[in-house]
């Protein structure tokens, strides 16, 4: 069953830290939705949430790390791709309790809440130490770009799910319960854009 376009693998070529960066931005805008959703949204949000973060951390563990390892030179630098795989391994590690659980689970909500704290540590890490460090070498990051693209098209291929719809332009990350109302709407507007998609309806193949 088609459920992505491999073709959006290869359109509108990114850099490898835009493409990351955007994976981040599209997280960041689910844990913000599964703050505010109710119990019956909140299984499929965990869902997307643990799918979306798999495939990125794969595509990172596979394709930026080593090639990051290859071009540093420096301790630190090097340390900060040991971190960040540590850092993968334990959010893996909470990855895997919520993919056991459902939401009358006592702490389902806690720990996807945990995972959400732990991945804005990581993100702050890469997009603040990590990829600043990578752009200063030599590598050909729009190549990794692409690389990177395919590598997670595949992988969402075989694991039977679709793209993430990336959040709204400007959508601040910090909106929680004070602009519930907005939070809500973006929701709406985003559930509305991913009714094809609806988990088991397997009426998604296009091509
Ligand atoms: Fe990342
Ligand atoms: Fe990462």
């Amino acid at each position: 069953m088609a459920r992505a376009t491999p073709s959006r693998a290869t359109d509108a070529p990114r850099d490898a830290i835009a493409l990351l960066k955007q994976d981040h931005r599209m997280v960041e805008a689910l844990f913000d939705e599964f703050e505010d959703a109710e119990e019956q949204e909140q299984s499929q949000l965990a869902e997307r949430i643990c799918n979306m973060l798999t495939v990125h951390a794969q595509i990172e563990e596979e394709i930026l790390y080593p090639a990051a390892k290859e071009v540093f030179e420096d301790e630190e630098e090097l340390d900060l791709v040991n971190e960040a795989n540590v850092e993968h391994q334990s959010a893996k590690d909470l990855i895997a309790k919520i993919e056991g659980m459902t939401p009358d689970d006592e702490i389902f909500e806690a720990t996807v809440k945990v995972l959400s704290e732990y991945i804005k540590h990581h993100v702050k890490e890469e997009e603040g130490e990590l990829f600043p460090a990578l752009k200063k070498t030599e590598l050909d990051l729009k190549a990794m770009g692409q690389q990177l693209a395919e590598r997670k098209f595949a992988l969402m291929e075989s694991m039977g799910i679709e793209e993430e719809v990336p959040p709204a332009p400007q959508r601040k990350k910090t909106a929680s319960r004070k602009t519930k109302t907005s939070a809500s709407k973006a929701r709406q507007a985003r559930a509305g854009s991913r009714s094809k998609s609806a988990k088991n309806s397997g009426r998604s193949a296009r091509h």
